[in-house]
């Protein structure tokens, strides 16, 4: 079985990951490097794991979870295609089976909220992990006119937690002063819907907590259908 260990030290990977997080801090956006992509591994795994999926599914999305985002190593847009598209050959010639490259990809190609579409338990584990990523530690150089660099900066704490009982999923996120509630979700609002998506793919319903106040309305939010216009 192919696992995380194994595509930590894929030379391609590891060049992938480094050029897209040069390419992103050439545009200074907030950092997409090695702490990125280890958290989303660490938490997309911990979802599953937590809601009673097996360890082969688990190490799947580990795997999806640390090179969702190397596909801006091409361009910003759309980069979750290219992140599948890129990670199919290599996994596929790591010898991963067929199956298991499909899912992945199709998780990685679904992760951003213009495009994407909760498709599988990875992708909705995905989506989750990488949209809590909010943390003061992501803005390397804080510009006082980007309002994703003043939220991220004010958020000095962030957590998921995943109770498998009551089927809840929990976004936590503590905030100082320097930024506010409605600049959160005037920025990261389609994260937000996406995530609730994401959890009612699992079956769970999704509260988002800001200074531990409930932001959202938890709510299955039933008969979703992709826009087929
Ligand atoms: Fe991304
Ligand atoms: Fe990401």
């Amino acid at each position: 079985m192919i696992t995380l260990e194994d595509v930590k030290k894929n030379p391609e990977v590891k060049a992938l990951i480094k050029a897209s997080s040069d390419a992103l801090e050439a545009m200074q956006y907030t950092e997409h490097g090695l702490r990125h992509a280890s958290y989303v591994s660490a938490t997309s795994c911990m979802i599953l794991k937590n809601l009673g999926y097996d360890e082969h599914y688990q190490e799947l999305a580990k795997i999806a979870g640390y090179v969702h985002d190397i596909g801006n190593a091409i361009n910003r847009k759309d980069h979750g295609v290219s992140s599948g598209i890129l990670m199919y050959s290599i996994l596929k010639d790591m010898g991963m089976p067929i199956s298991d490259v499909c899912e992945i990809c199709s998780a990685l190609g679904n992760h951003e909220e213009e495009i994407g579409w909760v498709v599988n338990p990875i992708s909705a584990a995905l989506v989750i992990a990488d949209k809590s990523d909010a943390h003061r530690t992501r803005v390397s150089r804080l510009n006082q006119s980007d309002i994703h660099d003043v939220v991220n900066f004010s958020i000095l704490k962030n957590i998921v937690l995943v109770d498998g009982e009551k089927k809840i999923i929990s976004a936590k996120f503590y905030m100082d002063e320097s930024s506010s509630v409605m600049d959160y979700l005037s920025i990261f609002l389609s994260r937000i819907i996406m995530s609730e998506k994401a959890s009612q793919f699992l079956g769970c319903t999704f509260k988002l907590y800001i200074n531990d106040v409930v932001i959202n309305t938890p709510k299955q939010l039933g008969g979703a259908k992709a826009d087929k216009s």
